[in-house]
């Protein structure tokens, strides 16, 4: 078989509103390394979008997989429970931040995850409005979609969104957005459109990942969780894409010291394997009634089982530690190519969520075209990374956090060589 062919096939088969980044059909993969139904070999600097932060298939998590499909696979929690369900509840109660009783719940997906603690947010505070940050990603649900901070291609066409979602802009550094900005449109939001005490929660992101790995600065936390509590209004933290070691604690809000009320997470929570959860203040978490929550594959015991063992995994292997190590060296390598690189605008990220961006050195303008033929080149060369931002010119570095130190040098090695190769044209 080709890709080529496949991809053919693709075309006539799956809907186009699917979108994608490469033709390379997966044979098999191994930690951070991906082979192709050619037998080609790739060093995977996606991880599945921030999921396989554990690395693909790691020894641990399939063990414990297998171990569950031989026990049971489905039972559906709300019908006949599992005990393993509540034990991760348990752990991820004690590990999500905030010095407060938690209670958690699973769900499937990312998107889903945002969902439910709207709904809960809502229902706990009986009021109905949201707001969300220029540049977030969501998911692509109705409200996911609606609290998305970016219209094409996510909002384009979709009718109408949400009501009672208000945007506000997200500091960007970079582009001169600062923390004083995003205050300022949260008051004048309160003054012009939107009475804070109709506002249920506040949504952000503590890296925005798919707007383009820019970090919430510390001031602006400080600044909403003051918000928050002035007007009886629920933070909500999304770490759908921050979680789980990636930024180089558990979850990113700890290097913050800010306790949010609610905390969504999913992706690398299952190490592969679909997941995803809500964890928040107990009184708050108990607020819908039984019923009002939950769904047929939430928290499914392969899940579970697999979320057990990345816990297991990120502390046995200090992996917290590990992607500060593999984050810093990843920018000393990119600082490196700056100095011969004027197209480099920023380097940012905390942990090993780190991000690159490109910009035209004569205008200054985002440069899309340039971030696109690096990230091509270093494909070529046998890389995989992907692009993110608002103005498409991130490219964005998501490699297992497990990967072996002699990978990820020969992956260094491929992204000087691909930069390079990009401005040649
Ligand atoms: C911060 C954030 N929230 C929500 C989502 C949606 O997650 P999912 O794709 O699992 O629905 C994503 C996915 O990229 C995300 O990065």
């Amino acid at each position: 078989m080709k890709n080529a062919d496949v991809a053919l096939r693709r075309d006539e088969a799956i809907s186009r509103g699917v979108g994608m980044q490469t033709q390379i059909y997966v044979a098999r993969a191994e930690n951070s390394e991906v082979w192709d139904i050619e037998g080609n070999r790739y060093i995977d600097f996606a991880a599945g979008i921030a999921v396989v932060n554990t690395g693909h298939r790691h020894p641990r998590v399939i063990a414990a997989v297998k171990a569950q499909l031989d026990a049971f696979t489905h039972t559906c929690h709300q019908v006949l429970p599992y005990e393993n369900y509540i034990s991760l509840a348990e752990r991820l109660n004690d590990l999500v931040p905030g010095d407060f009783p938690k209670k958690t719940i699973f769900v499937t997906t990312g998107a889903e995850a945002v969902e439910n603690a709207v709904k809960i947010a809502r229902i706990a505070t009986g009021r109905s409005a949201v707001i969300a940050f220029g540049g977030a990603f969501h998911g692509r649900t109705f409200m996911g979609m609606s609290l998305t901070g970016k219209v094409e291609p996510y909002k384009k066409g979709f009718g109408a969104m949400m009501p009672d979602v208000y945007h506000v802009p997200f500091p960007q550094e970079v582009h001169n957005v600062t923390t004083a900005d995003a205050v300022a449109g949260l008051t004048k939001l309160f003054k012009a459109d939107l009475d804070p005490a109709r506002v249920a929660a506040i949504i952000f992101e503590p890296v925005q990942g798919e707007g383009g790995f820019y970090p919430a600065p510390l001031d602006l936390v400080k600044a909403i969780r003051k918000i928050c509590d002035d007007y009886g209004i629920l933070m909500i933290v999304d770490e759908v894409q921050t979680g789980f070691a990636r930024t180089g604690t558990m979850f990113a809000m700890e290097s913050y010291g800010v306790a949010p009320d609610l905390t969504t997470m999913a992706k690398g929570l299952g190490g592969g394997f679909p997941i995803a959860a809500v964890t928040g203040r107990a009184s708050v978490m108990d607020a819908a009634n039984p019923g009002g929550l939950g769904g047929t594959y939430g928290g499914n015991p392969i899940g579970i089982a697999a979320a057990h063992a990345v816990l297991d995994v990120i502390e046995d292997e200090q992996l917290c530690a590990r992607a500060n190590e593999l984050g810093s060296r990843l920018k000393q390598k990119l600082e490196a190519i700056r100095a011969v690189t004027p197209e480099i605008s920023d380097i940012r990220g905390p942990g090993f969520m780190v991000a690159v961006e490109f910009a035209n050195p004569a205008t200054h303008e985002p440069d899309a075209g340039f971030t696109n033929r690096v990230r091509l080149e270093a494909q070529k060369r046998g890389l995989i990374l992907l692009t993110c931002g608002v103005y498409g010119n991130v490219v964005r570095f998501l490699a297992p956090i497990t990967i072996p130190d002699a990978v990820f040098s020969e992956a260094m090695g491929i992204v000087e060589e691909a930069v390079a190769a990009a401005r040649l044209g």
